[in-house]
């Protein structure tokens, strides 16, 4: 590596693949006599199916075979015991009954010799109906809602203890829906290679994990099962599980005897990969009169299916964000007739930070106190919750550079103030916080003869660059240079991964890369003997001993600091807005976006991370909303061109920047994660500098133009 490489960081290992469209996806294969299939989705949204006809189906040019719940094979994970009862929630089963859970379920696979021949016959599925009165809007059912298991109702202190303070204020946030928009859609190839054994390719976001869901599903041994994804484009906690279109390709594939191809549409993105849920807050805080916080009560519905409890926690931010003596969380469930939410980008805080960063920003204004001083003087220096000292905490430090970045100093504390050639201006900040986890992994190095290393491990790489990552580490241990080094993954039969989520890959995995690099190293330092040398010429080693190659596999997991240390990173976002009065239309004029997540591995792709998670953060301020037709349960805006997502023209320079100090306790590199903080706090930094642009509040995500004009934007 040159200087310049070292401290700008390596471009991605896998970039010219990428763009050249060389890299393969999950649909891009062609195992031998693949044939495709296609789901035929409910249209009503609770009941049962009285009547369905597969005959014009079945007769439609190359179709090969109809599956509904009348013909489906039994599916041994469904199945309960004998003479137990059906559980009352779990995960939804495929063609299980005639039951209807949600609008969209799918009630039919159609497998036919071309994709083309498949969505044809699938137009030619007819299904009669019992429907039932059907529940699909959160604010009607809120009163129904219950607490779910762990993480919902707690107290610390007092409760309700900031009614009595001298300054406070209760406020109600809603954000609707929001799904995942990955460019590359789900899609699964399913070819069974005996009986017993399968191969898929699929989109996921960890092949083990999906290797053994697929088993449980399937009661198969999991050494059966290979899953495949050497490529991901984007998943954003869509593909962290078994979805029901896996389960129907792989029985599909069994029922024809050939590989069948199945790929989502953009509208079943919407009904089929889970979302993050429509979520009801309110939040009450209170503080002395010089802005140290006497109380907050957090509270929060979300919706859920009827089938299956989605617990996000999204009030567990207002519990370690800052120090506060009494914090109260209350959070229920409303189940809903809607598939289930899944995890998404900063699950669960980027929910619960919209609310309480709102409400700190609302606390400032009635306060009279500038927003960063509200936050240092109720900057937590131990975890409250807790009560473990942080790992590592430079939240302080990202405040000054980001303030730095954006010119706060710039920022009119009078709300509708400033107008620049007729656009009211203003300035926000907004803070996220996510666990930094560090998990069990495995890696495996191997130097071979003519001194290549590779490193394998069976994590996937959903797009923030795990693999230039990875090569990063190794080449740093070992000393040799990236073009040297061949990173594999995204392949169930390589040494333990977990799956990449929850912003834990680089911690994880890149800890088991490090020290496989370490014993390897230590390796040929033995062999070398006399304390070995820094700079080992590997190859003239292993020519020297007569060695073909050289390898060692470690498992790597966090220790007992684990349990001494509270493991967080941070975020602040610095966002200056431009507001047209007459139109409502919000522009995110410049964003400024600080990370405090330990030591920087991998300097452009961690940028790419953070300008990743700030445009989805941007989205989900201005544009994101699933919008469901209440009346009938469907959701009405399953496409781009209805549910917006940001375009280049939507968004501004966004500087990304470190405060790139060692977490001393996570790893041997000291890094800690970033996917989730990149988004967690954006959307009410947004509505932060709107509030400063414009003197209105919009509450309810997303702030579009509509709310604006409605609320006649004017200088005070
Ligand atoms: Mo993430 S929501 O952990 O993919």
């Amino acid at each position: 590596m040159t200087n310049n490489t070292m401290t700008k960081g390596m471009s991605r290992i896998d970039g010219r693949l990428k763009v050249t469209g060389a890299a393969r996806y999950s649909a891009e294969f062609t195992p031998a006599g693949m044939v495709y299939g296609v789901l035929v989705g409910s249209t009503i949204t609770k009941g049962s199916i009285r009547l369905i006809d597969t005959k014009a189906a079945e007769r439609a040019p190359g179709v090969l075979k109809v599956i509904t719940w009348l013909n489906s094979p039994k599916i041994a994970g469904y199945q309960v015991e004998h003479g137990k009862p059906e559980p009352a929630k779990g995960t939804y089963k495929l063609f299980y009954n005639n039951k209807i859970l949600f609008n969209g379920q799918p009630i039919a696979v159609v497998v036919a010799d071309s994709f083309e021949r498949a969505l044809f016959a699938a137009s030619l599925v007819k299904a009669q109906y019992n429907a039932d009165p059907h529940h699909t809007n959160l604010r009607d059912n809120a009163a129904k809602a219950f607490a779910p298991e762990g993480d919902g109702t707690t107290k610390r202190g007092t409760e309700d203890a900031w009614k009595t303070a001298p300054v406070k204020l209760e406020q109600e946030y809603i954000i609707p829906s929001e799904v995942h928009s990955p460019m590359e859609l789900h899609a699964i190839i399913a070819k069974w290679d005996a009986e017993d054994k399968l191969t898929v390719w699929t989109k996921t976001q960890g092949v083990q994990d999906t290797r053994d869901g697929i088993a449980g599903i399937f009661k198969l041994p999991k050494e059966n099962i290979q899953v495949n994804s050497k490529f991901v484009g984007g998943a954003f906690g869509s593909a962290l599980q078994v979805w029901p279109h896996e389960v129907a390709a792989i029985l599909a594939a069994k029922a024809v005897k050939r590989p069948v191809k199945l790929l989502l549409g953009r509208a079943d993105m919407f009904t089929s990969v889970g979302y993050r849920p429509y979520t009801w807050q309110k939040i009450g805080i209170g503080a002395t009169a010089d802005g140290k916080l006497v109380g907050i009560t957090h509270e929060a519905i979300g919706q859920t299916s009827t089938y299956e409890d989605f617990n996000e926690g999204p009030i567990g931010v207002s519990r370690s964000t800052y120090a506060c003596p009494n914090v109260n969380t209350i959070y229920k469930l409303a189940a809903l007739d809607i598939g289930s939410p899944t995890w998404m980008r900063g699950p669960g805080e980027a929910t619960g930070a919209f609310a309480l960063e709102s409400a700190l920003d609302e606390l400032s204004y009635e306060l009279k106190i500038d927003p960063i001083e509200l936050r240092m003087k109720n900057y937590a220096s131990t975890d409250p919750e807790s009560g473990k000292p942080f790992s590592s905490k430079f939240l302080d430090e990202a405040y000054k550079l980001g303030a730095e970045g954006i010119n706060w100093k710039d920022r009119n504390a009078k709300p509708a103030s400033v107008t620049k050639d007729g656009w009211m201006v203003g300035y926000g900040m907004g803070g996220g916080m996510f666990g930094a986890y560090r998990d069990k992994a495995a890696a495996k190095a191997i130097l071979m003869a003519d001194g290549t290393l590779i490193i394998q491990t069976a994590v996937s790489d959903i797009g923030p660059g795990t693999g230039t990552a990875m090569v990063t580490i190794a080449a740093g241990v070992m000393g040799i240079p990236a073009d040297k080094i061949r990173f594999d993954m995204g392949d169930s039969s390589l040494p333990l991964a977990p799956s990449q989520g929850g912003s834990a890959t680089t911690a994880t995995v890149g800890s088991a890369v490090y020290q496989a690099c370490t014993d390897l190293k230590e390796k040929f330092q033995k062999l070398i003997g006399n304390g070995g040398t820094d700079h080992p010429d590997y190859a003239a080693i292993l020519k020297q001993h007569s060695l073909p190659k050289l390898e060692v596999t470690v498992e790597s997991s966090g220790g007992t600091e684990r349990d001494k240390y509270a493991f967080y990173s941070w975020s602040v976002h610095f966002i200056k807005v431009l507001v047209h009065p007459a139109t409502g239309v919000v522009k995110v004029d410049r964003a400024v976006c600080v990370a405090d997540s330990g030591s920087i591995v991998s300097p452009k792709t961690a940028r790419s991370q953070i300008v990743g998670g700030a445009i989805g953060g941007i989205g989900m301020a201005l544009m994101e909303e699933t919008v469901i037709d209440h009346r009938y349960g469907n959701i009405v805006n399953n496409n781009f061109a209805d549910y917006h997502v940001p375009v280049n023209a939507d968004i501004p320079q966004i500087e990304a920047l470190f405060v790139n100090k060692p977490d001393p306790h996570i790893n041997p590199m000291g890094a800690k994660g970033m996917g989730e903080i990149a988004l967690i706090g954006m959307a009410a930094a947004v509505a932060n500098a709107v509030y400063n642009a414009t003197g209105k509040r919009v509450r309810e995500l997303p702030i579009t133009p509509d709310k604006l004009v409605g609320m006649d934007l004017e200088l005070s």
